[in-house]
């Protein structure tokens, strides 16, 4: 006989199928006191004199409902209701299979599960947990992220996948025959008054073919949940605000491989930088973020705020999709006006197979809350005159936004591509923001290896020459040249950055600029998953034009402000060929700076990162045929991340070779020159990869300076600058 561990009432609709009654009978054989509660009896709780669900709750420490059919039946109004009483009293409830689909009948959620119904496949099946999470009762009793809970099946599930609940938060994704599918969303826990919710739409199956193998890992799983639900463990309602933000961050601190001094997300995912403002005189960065996970899906606009470019704060999502908009499925890139001392957004909604532009204006003045147009979308399709790519995503590619103001006539560049030519930028005028005239393409990428589609088009003056940059799938081409006759003429071309730096945006900041770009992962969809948090993006970049009119690039001068302790390195070196000068900096965080000669030598090479056993270590070399390589083979003991060679030109100079690099966690990020840069992602598992080493090859090379400096930390743990959580 096992001591009871707490009491279930078993909720039931009509009859008690086979399932559910095996179900009930796990419930005892795992020593919990189980009864089943018809539906039909809760109400009967009022007649027996209590006016709200105080009666169940005396009776059990929590209600589960385990539903194996998919019906058109939801709980009855008066049981609902009932039931949403005991929950806001403080009763917990366990929801499981296609019963999640019951949250919004419940009143605990707004936006119910998109996916209900049978589904399934033959292959073995489990809960992929957030490593945010991993304190929760069912992942702590568990040995991985990954918990098997059958072995195939076609049970009745609810999840979420193209949106997320509206006050719920997603615990748990889905793996599948060994892989992480994360977009299937089937764990999620709710608070509601003093109560909670936590909803496992994966069908744990107790009877039948299915539950076979892994019966003790799913029984593992509901003993986690009743004990989550009744054992005081705080489940998490969606997070709101900075503070919770804060806490997210916290929960991850201690990573080695994640960046301290670039912007980095508080958790999840991070993509393209948006709606870069400055505003009462401060620095807003939003950014592609989703809130479900490490992963890109349901994309809101996440934002960050800063007084100096340099410490930022976490602030809550400032744009979420809206159910019934036309942004629905996702508020894609875009960016930040002021129209007349009123922030705007134009950024791209995506319902079903249509992506479309969409305004949205600052509901206060810290730019916390959005309104959006009630007219959305602002432009209703793309040009019909067009042949645009269709894909199997999109109807036509037709996104990305980028406006600005000539004299009273607001411009807008827009991504796409071409079906028969390749990648285009569309360009369109209006008087307001709402009444946009199509004036034809800026550029179409018709030459071999343009890329088909086009994203986050830009257009920089940069005083008489403009600088138009597309991020082709691939990297960020850019153009220098001039618009005349409503078309761009390309004077020259390049890459903005050779290595894992993609969809920039930029920000006007009095007299220059400063442009971001999202660093990409380089590795794998389950890595990034563990980690719990992917992207970063690069540090502000100044973007100019050189007197010999080619781009220069060079860090924010703010940047300097992050150094906090010299490393004490000798002023200069002389490089003998197969001699090592080696340093160990004892942080990840760092600033290098110094200028190369080749003098007789063929090469030199920075190795960084490296462990203490020089297992991991990533060599950047300069080499006389005026290349700059990093290899990554080396960087990292995880096989989860890519280890692929990148390269830039740096063209011979007379001169030394001039390299900035900033190494922070995982980010390697180079300016060569002031003119070239190259940012890669890297992985040293092991936390004291701090050392830094430099050699030539064949001959002797100086380095005439060195300096180096471990950096502060962009984001400060202090509440003080908080700005939106009381403003909402
Ligand atoms: C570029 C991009 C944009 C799109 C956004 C979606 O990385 O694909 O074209 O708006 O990301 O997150």
């Amino acid at each position: 006989m096992v001591a009871s561990a707490g009491s279930v009432g078993f909720l039931y609709d009509g009859g008690l199928t086979g399932e559910q009654r095996a179900a009930l009978e796990r419930l005892d054989d795992l020593g919990w006191g189980a009864e089943a509660v018809a539906f039909e009896q809760v109400p009967g709780d009022s007649t027996n004199g209590a006016t709200s669900g105080s009666r169940v709750a005396d009776r059990f420490d929590v209600l589960w409902w385990h539903r194996d059919t998919v019906g058109s039946r939801q709980p009855l109004a008066g049981v609902a209701g009932l039931l949403d009483t005991y929950i806001v009293e403080g009763g917990s409830v366990l929801l499981t299979g296609a019963a999640m689909a019951a949250v919004d009948a419940l009143g605990v959620e707004t936006v119910g599960p998109d996916v209900v119904g049978p589904a399934g496949t033959d292959e073995a099946t489990g809960l992929l947990w957030r490593s945010l999470y991993d304190d929760h009762p069912v992942a702590s009793a568990a040995v991985s992220l990954r918990i098997p809970i059958r072995e195939g099946g076609t049970p009745a599930v609810a999840r979420y996948e193209g949106i997320l609940p509206a006050r719920g938060e997603i615990l748990a994704s889905t793996v599948r025959g060994g892989a992480d599918v994360p977009k299937e969303m089937q764990v999620v826990s709710w608070r509601e008054g003093a109560g909670t919710v936590l909803g496992v739409g994966a069908g744990l199956v107790f009877d039948g073919p299915g539950a076979g193998a892994f019966a003790e890992a799913r029984d593992a799983v509901l003993r986690g949940c009743l004990q989550g639900l009744t054992g005081g463990y705080e489940h998490p309602g969606r997070p709101h605000e900075a503070a919770d933000l804060a806490a997210m961050r916290r929960q991850l601190a201690g990573d080695p491989q994640q960046p301290s001094y670039h912007l980095t997300p508080p958790a999840n995912w991070l993509n393209d930088p948006n709606g870069l403002l400055r505003y009462d005189g401060r620095y807003h960065v939003f950014y592609q973020y989703n809130p479900g996970g490490p992963f890109h899906n349901t994309m809101h606009w996440g934002h960050a705020v800063s007084d100096d470019l340099v410490t930022w704060t976490d602030e809550p999502v400032a744009l979420s999709p809206s159910p019934e908009g036309p942004d629905r499925d996702g508020c894609w890139s875009g960016c930040a006006v002021n129209d007349g001392g009123t922030p705007a957004i134009l950024y791209t909604g995506g319902n079903g197979r249509r992506q479309l532009p969409c305004l949205a204006t600052a509901g206060g003045e810290r730019l916390c809350r959005w309104e959006k147009h009630p007219d959305n979308p602002v432009i209703e399709a793309p040009p019909a005159d067009l042949d645009l790519l269709e894909t199997d995503h999109w109807a036509a590619e037709f996104r990305d936004h980028t406006v600005w103001r000539e004299g009273d006539t607001w411009h807008q560049l827009i991504g796409t591509g071409l079906a028969d030519a390749g990648g285009a930028v569309l360009h369109y005028t209006g008087e307001t923001l709402t009444d946009w005239r199509y004036e034809g393409p800026l550029l179409v990428g018709d030459w071999e290896g343009a890329g088909a589609v086009w994203e986050c088009p830009e257009l920089l003056d940069l005083g008489g020459t403009e600088l138009l940059h597309v991020s082709d799938y691939e990297s960020v081409r850019y153009f220098l040249g001039e618009r005349r006759n409503g078309r761009f003429r390309v004077e020259r071309r390049g890459t903005l950055d050779h290595g894992d730096f993609y969809a920039p945006q930029s920000l006007r900041d009095g007299d220059r600029w400063l442009t971001w770009g999202w660093l990409k992962e380089a590795r794998d969809v389950s890595a990034q998953w563990d980690a719990g948090w992917s992207g970063a993006l690069s540090l502000p970049r100044e973007l100019s034009l050189g007197p010999d009119g080619r781009l220069r690039q060079r860090p924010a001068a703010e940047l300097r402000r992050l150094r906090e302790g010299d490393l004490d390195l000798p002023d200069s070196l002389a490089l003998g060929a197969g001699e090592r000068d080696r340093f160990d900096a004892g942080s990840r965080a760092l600033e290098l700076d110094l200028e190369v000669r080749l003098d007789d030598a063929e090469s030199v090479e920075l190795s960084v990162f490296e462990s203490p056993d020089g297992s991991e270590r990533t060599p950047i070399t300069y080499s006389r045929d005026g290349t700059l390589t990093v290899d990554r083979a080396a960087a990292s003991a995880d096989d989860r991340s890519f280890g692929g060679t990148q390269r830039m030109g740096v063209t011979p100079y007379d001169g030394p070779l001039s390299l900035r690099v900033f190494l922070d966690g995982s980010v390697v990020e180079l300016f060569a020159n002031e003119r070239h840069c190259l940012t890669s992602r890297v992985y040293p598992t092991d936390a004291a990869s701090t050392r830094f080493s430099l050699t030539a090859r064949d001959g002797r090379a100086t380095v005439s300076s060195l300096g180096g400096w471990t950096m502060g930390e962009a984001f400060a743990d202090g509440t003080e600058n908080w700005q939106c959580s009381a403003h909402r």
